[in-house]
């Protein structure tokens, strides 16, 4: 029998109440609301990885705390970073829950919680590999720090300060969390039995709109065609974003942007992606998005621009005629490797300074914004991982881009100049961020065992 088998046997079930036990905590971290539980999320990680006998911190931030563990540090053998994050997003609209966001239910073989893929149950894998690993084996061939943090999901202001030294005076941050490799699984799979690394991901730049027209809502008939309306000012602003054949319209928005090689492209297609199917999961007619590009290629590797919420005027049952004083929207680019974040808020608040006519005022917000990037596929890092998860999921898996945004994998090699295994047990259709959240527990098990193996695979590299 594999060697992590009979450990990983005898505590199915109980890293499975574990894992429910943690996902009952409603960690919102955007709403101050769950502070506590927040708090009580963090503590119970930082109570596991003191069980397991790492030498643990709860790092304060500015923010929600940052729950850091290490192991000893193994001479001639790499160090290797595990980043995951234990905020989950707020579960609204809860009415479309079928069970409740923070009690974790089983059906079909899933759980289903806020929280379950993104990205507690991914996390605690490599929790429960590290614990399968010393159990068997008695102690870790390679260093494991983890840095696991409360604000993912709102921004990542406590993490920023902690790698910008703003936290830990005694050790300087980059020699604190200094390592060889950074892991990740904040991700998901290809496609159901098709395990995968992901060496691409989005980076995106985020925006909120504010228009303001006369000092007052007024009658729209007394007043209409007489000033200008903010509501329609912004249909038209956020229309001329994007042209009919989905092209970004920014000024300068493709100048820089890596194209896809001819190899590449061979490779999505070889992926075998169904139009049909993706259209059915989403029970659509049609597929939209920038002419000239296959699905794959405008999901992975193709800068998108999306309205992610629009209001103002009157939004009651009935009918109100009214010209609103105000309106607003949210949106936001997603951004594929070599575009600048920078640049294109420059250029994108010149051309709304352009569209904005006389009667309205108006206010570009700059929320947050990060590159996005590809990761080199000839590492031995990428070909250790490969071997881990074809143990852990009696498969190799295939090597995917993706549309998300993983901020701090950017931030790692900026600080610490390394790269980042992004290792996703999750499944695109897993509802991150939406109602109805879940996680395959088969995989849940697959991800404990590759992480068992991760290590050892590691371990062989030299350096
Ligand atoms: N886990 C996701 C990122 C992700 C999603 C990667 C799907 C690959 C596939 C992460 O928690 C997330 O949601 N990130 C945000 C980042 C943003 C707020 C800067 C995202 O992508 O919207
Ligand atoms: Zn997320």
């Amino acid at each position: 029998m594999p060697e992590f088998d009979p450990y990983l046997k005898e505590n199915h079930d109980r890293f499975e109440s574990d894992l429910f036990e943690w996902l009952r905590m409603a960690s919102i971290g955007t709403d101050s609301a769950y502070d506590k539980e927040v708090r009580q999320t963090a503590d119970w990680l930082a109570k596991k990885f003191t069980g397991l006998g790492l030498h643990t911190e709860t790092i304060e931030t500015c923010g929600h705390p940052l729950v850091y563990a290490e192991s000893p540090k193994i001479e001639g053998a790499p160090t290797v970073l595990v980043y995951g994050h234990y905020d989950v997003q707020p579960p609204d609209p809860l009415e479309l829950w079928d069970s409740p966001p923070f009690e974790p239910t089983v059906r079909d073989g899933k759980v289903f919680a806020r929280g379950a893929t993104d990205d507690k149950g991914q996390m605690i894998t490599h929790v429960f590999g590290v614990e399968t690993f010393l159990k068997t084996r008695g102690a870790l061939p390679v260093q494991i720090k983890f840095l696991i943090e409360g604000e993912e999901e709102s921004g990542g202001a406590g993490l920023k300060g902690f790698l910008n030294g703003e936290y830990d005076n005694e050790i300087p941050v980059q020699e604190k969390i200094k390592a060889d490799i950074a892991v990740i699984s904040d991700c998901s799979q290809y496609a159901p039995g098709k395990p995968a690394i992901t060496y691409g991901l989005k980076g995106i730049t985020y925006y909120q709109l504010n228009l303001t027209g006369p000092n007052r809502d007024l009658h729209s008939g007394s007043f209409g065609g007489t000033v200008a309306n903010p509501a329609n000012v912004l249909c038209k602003m956020l229309a001329a974003l994007v042209d009919d054949q989905g092209r970004v319209q920014i000024p300068g928005f493709y100048d820089s942007v890596q194209e896809l090689s001819q190899r590449e492209r061979e490779q999505f297609a070889k992926l075998g992606f169904s139009d049909d199917e993706y259209k059915q999961e989403l029970g659509l007619d049609a597929l939209a998005g920038e002419a000239g590009y296959t699905t794959l290629e405008r999901r992975w590797a193709r800068p998108t621009f999306d309205v992610n919420g629009l209001w103002g005027g009157y939004q009651g049952e009935g009918a109100k005629t009214v010209l609103p004083a105000k309106a607003a929207a949210k949106f936001s680019c997603r951004l594929v490797p070599n575009q600048d974040p920078k640049f294109v808020q420059v250029s994108l608040r010149k051309m709304l300074e352009d569209l904005c006519p006389p009667g309205i005022e108006m206010e570009l917000v700059a929320v947050h914004g990060a590159p996005g990037f590809v990761l080199s596929l000839d590492s031995p890092y990428m070909e250790a991982a490969s071997r881990a998860i074809e143990k852990g999921f009696g498969t190799k898996p295939v090597f995917v881009r993706s549309g998300g945004s993983i901020p701090v994998v950017n931030s790692f090699s900026q600080v610490l100049g390394i790269d980042t295994l992004l290792l996703g047990w999750g499944q695109d259709d897993d509802n991150l961020h939406s109602p109805n959240e879940k996680f395959s527990l088969e995989d849940f098990h697959r991800g404990i065992k590759s992480s068992c193996y991760l290590w050892d695979e590691i371990a062989k590299i030299e350096v």
